[in-house]
């Protein structure tokens, strides 16, 4: 990863903190009411009311922000054009070297293979939606804000016990056992999300 200076890091950082502070707000409602659904055991018609929509349009390329969605961060990355390549540069040729080959995205078949257009939506190659919660133990990774580290696969980093994801949230590194779940989510506009 690059180098920064801390003047450097200073004014990105803060673009991060006012989108991702834009988003909690758009979101706020449907998070205040997660812990109450929670409590009464949700059928399919209270999980159907749980679903957070974001909009895209404001986050720029290489920037990523932060939702909540059922009490859970949701990171969602406008990935580099560099950072695609470098995702679906694991192929059904090589895709051995991945510790997980399955694509953990319940929109999919349960043994579809862990590459990035099983990660990703068709024609929308550039956003990554992941569950932010690290496999392992269950801490929230680095790598969301600018300048944050996203260790050795240019994806997240997870202090907790060190284990490194790719930019397709795979894990290629540390204890995690997993890749990063993807939650179930649809374009709804070109630039509007649906998260549940
Ligand atoms: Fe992430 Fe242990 S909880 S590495």
């Amino acid at each position: 990863m690059a180098a920064h200076t801390s003047d450097m890091a200073e004014p990105n950082r803060r673009d991060f903190l006012v989108i991702a502070a834009g988003a909690f707000a758009a979101v706020g409602a449907a998070a205040a009411l997660w812990p109450a659904i929670d409590q009464m055991n949700p059928d399919a018609a209270a999980l159907a009311l749980s679903t957070t929509e974001v909009d895209l349009a404001p986050v720029a390329e290489g920037q990523s922000i932060t939702v909540l969605w059922r009490g859970k961060p949701v990171f969602i990355r406008h990935r580099t054009p560099d950072e695609i390549k470098e995702a679906q540069s694991i192929t059904e040729a090589n895709i051995g070297e991945l510790r997980d080959q399955t694509a953990e995205n319940p929109m999919i078949a349960a043994d579809a293979l862990a590459l990035d257009k099983n990660r990703t939506l068709p024609g929308k190659e550039q956003w990554i939606v992941l569950i932010g919660v690290c496999t392992h133990l269950g801490c929230i990774p680095q790598g969301q804000a600018i300048g944050s580290p996203r260790g050795d696969y240019d994806g997240w980093f997870c202090p907790c016990h060190g284990s490194h994801y790719d930019a397709a949230g795979r894990i290629r590194k540390g204890p995690a056992p997993r890749n990063l779940d993807l939650p179930t989510y649809a374009f709804i506009s070109d630039t509007k999300i649906k998260i549940g």
